[in-house]
């Protein structure tokens, strides 16, 4: 079927659309139905029963792919290549689940999850998944702060870490980061499964720390724990517009139907195929697919630990597609400008055999005209541009591979996928005409594997995605639709900015910023910037008396920043200002500083207090700079 009668098929009756979804994968206990009116938004597939271990790992085993290559660990920072069949999988899976079991790790429980990438994480996802225990993975680059934050949030019974994480040229001991999260945290997990690394050991605490290995040694292999279709099966933070992060929760029946169907429909994938998200486990993308998605569809999983260039040259991704022979390829724009930047006439991509790559799929910043002509020049594949979001779990807009490929618009990540109704609205909250822009909102009910609500926030859940448009879920994205149904995303209508692929909350950084004792008054925005998208930019108002010299001022709130949030934030730098500018009310004009700092043309909000302030930010920015290039 094309995209349009999938499209009208859905919408005609989505109830019998995701239950025949729901058909394709297993289920203890098939759900009554699909949709559920109950929860601040709806949930699906509430009265089935299933395991979601069972549908990534176990039935494909039984279906006698056990031979099968399940994970590829390709790691040119170790220089270590490593398979794992699904019959191995299942085997390291099921152990790691008996030793949590033996140790008390039940169904509800959270665990937390700091890993970098390696195999072993999605062991330890799926260990979780196959007890019905609800795994909350935290990426690697993020402060002991930020870690404790999430540790009071999902107050896990235990964490799962490695003793590092390596970065080129550096190595990340992850245990002390894991040490201080503990000592900072109100709640304390009861014990730390530790996989031992040989680049950097951790030095252990006894009656607390347990090593990998000699944990499960003696386990006795868990079964899977049967849940329900609308059991938690993880807690994803994401930012958010205060420094609070949002803990995203993601069901374990819809969740699956849903992905399920975007790996062969959007992505073209089947079971045999391998699939490679250059991503990390700690986003979103990595859960979707690094983890659950390829593994339900029975396809291969990349789990690459590496960069884009240095590891060691820009031809890494080229290198990976040909030697584990990749049939669709996700990664962010940012890897790709990153790629560009270094072999700007893509020399090192002709010398390798891509013959198994049929698209390239970006995500996760708005992708750019050059980037995309760059790499559909080099690549002479589609380049798939697609929307979506930690809330979202799935692909909101694309263009639907496996369906059919539809001609491409620049700027656009092409058409509205089964399951979303996206409308555009004005701030009344009216649908705009094609071509207008607008919030981009999402009529209710959500599809299957969306959010169905925040970890202990159900109101902040109504407050931030349903009060403003009562009816719809609000993206927190502007964008308009053109005549054709394409869609264009914009800009954020928040104060979440993205660098290099990364969400991030200016909110967080200013809380950051305000600690330090010399300043009074602070703001973050984000700047244009050519290689990561945007980059955080912070304005300080010094205290009266404070010592004037800005620069180690500048040089304290950056290394706080590194400190406390980490060096995933990438805040750099910031310049001392007299005064912000304000709406009479008082609020920040952020979005107003970002359009001077780059240089683009601006209309002096009519709520302004000072319009002055303008010109001082303009004199302060020139001097720093901006707008670059
Ligand atoms: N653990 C510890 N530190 C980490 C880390 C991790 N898992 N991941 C990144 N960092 C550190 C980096 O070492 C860097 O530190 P530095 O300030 O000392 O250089 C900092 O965090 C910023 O990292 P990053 O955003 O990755 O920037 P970079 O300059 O190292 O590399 C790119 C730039 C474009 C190559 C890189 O951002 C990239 O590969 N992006 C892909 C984006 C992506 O996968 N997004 C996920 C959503 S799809
Ligand atoms: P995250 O939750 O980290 O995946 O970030 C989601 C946000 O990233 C979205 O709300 C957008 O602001 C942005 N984003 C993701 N993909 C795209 C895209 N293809 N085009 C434009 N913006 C995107």
């Amino acid at each position: 079927m094309a995209y349009r009668d999938v499209y009208a098929d859905w919408q005609a009756d989505p109830e019998s659309f995701w239950l025949r979804e729901a058909e394709k994968i297993d289920w203890i206990r098939m759900p009554s139905k699909a949709f559920f009116d109950q929860g601040p938004a709806g949930e699906w597939f509430a009265d089935g029963i299933l395991n979601a271990c069972w549908n990534a790992v176990d039935r494909h085993v039984e279906a006698g792919r056990g031979e099968q290559v399940a994970i590829i660990h390709d790691s040119p920072i170790t220089g270590t290549h490593q398979t794992l069949t699904y019959s191995e999988l299942l085997q390291n899976v099921a152990r790691l689940a008996g030793a949590l079991r033996e140790r008390g790790i039940a169904k509800g429980d959270r665990v937390i999850i700091y890993m970098p990438m390696v195999p072993e994480a999605l062991t330890a996802m799926l260990a979780c998944a196959r007890l019905g225990a609800i795994h909350s993975v935290v990426f690697g680059g993020f402060a002991a702060q930020e870690l404790a934050v999430r540790i009071d949030d999902a107050t896990p019974k235990a964490i799962i870490a490695a003793s590092c994480g390596i970065e080129p040229g550096r190595i990340i001991a992850y245990k002390p980061l894991i040490d201080k999260a503990i000592e900072l945290a109100r709640h304390k997990p009861e014990f730390c499964v530790i996989l031992q690394r040989e680049q950097q050991p951790a030095e252990m605490i006894k009656g607390r720390d347990l090593d990998w290995n000699g944990f499960q040694q003696d386990a006795t292999p868990a079964e899977c724990v049967p849940v329900e279709g609308n059991h938690p099966s993880y807690v994803l933070y994401t930012s958010g517009t205060t420094g609070q992060p949002k803990g995203v929760v993601r069901d374990s029946g819809g969740h699956l139907v849903a992905l399920n169907w975007t790996m062969k429909n959007i992505y073209g994938i089947d079971a045999g195929d391998v699939f490679w998200a250059a991503s990390d486990v700690g986003w979103v993308v990595g859960h979707s697919y690094i983890c659950y998605g390829p593994l339900v569809a029975g396809a291969t999983t990349v789990v690459f630990e590496g960069k884009p260039v240095g590891t060691p040259d820009p031809a890494a991704f080229w290198r990976v597609i040909q030697n584990n022979k990749v049939k669709s390829f996700f990664t962010a724009p940012t890897a790709i400008r990153a790629v560009k930047r270094e072999d700007p006439k893509a020399e090192l991509l002709a010398e390798y055999d891509l013959s198994s790559l049929q698209a390239l799929f970006l995500a996760g910043e708005r992708a750019d005209g050059d980037t995309l002509i760059w790499a559909e020049e080099a690549l002479k594949l589609p380049v798939i541009d697609h929307w979506w979001q930690t809330e979202t779990g799935w692909p909101v807009a694309a263009n639907p591979l496996g369906l059919e490929l539809l001609p491409m618009k620049k700027g656009s990540p092409t058409v509205i996928m089964p399951g979303y109704d996206v409308q555009v609205l004005d701030e009344g909250g009216q649908p705009v005409g094609p071509g207008t822009l607008g919030a981009v909102a999402i009529r209710l009910p959500l599809p299957p594997g969306t959010l169905p609500t925040l970890w202990n926030a159900e109101d902040r859940f109504r407050r931030a995605y349903l009060q403003h448009f009562p009816g719809f879920y609000e993206t927190g994205d502007a964008g308009y639709v053109d005549e054709d149904g394409y869609l264009y995303i914009m800009a954020r209508t928040d104060d979440v900015i993205n660098v290099a692929g990364h969400r991030l909350s200016t909110g967080a950084m200013e809380d950051v910023l305000s600690h330090h004792p010399a300043v009074a008054e602070c703001a973050v925005i984000g700047v244009a910037d050519d290689l990561k998208g945007q980059m955080p930019l912070g304005f300080l108002c010094l205290k009266k008396g404070a010592n004037d010299n800005h620069d180690s001022i500048v040089r304290e709130v950056v290394a706080m920043v590194r400190d406390q949030i980490g060096p995933v934030a990438a805040f750099k730098t910031a310049c001392v200002v007299d005064r912000l500018p304000k709406t009479r009310s008082g609020k920040i004009l952020r979005a107003t500083m970002a359009k001077i700092a780059d240089g683009e043309e601006f209309k002096v909000p009519a709520t302004i207090d000072d319009p002055a302030i303008l010109d001082e930010i303009a004199v302060v920015l020139r001097q720093a700079g901006y707008p670059r290039g």
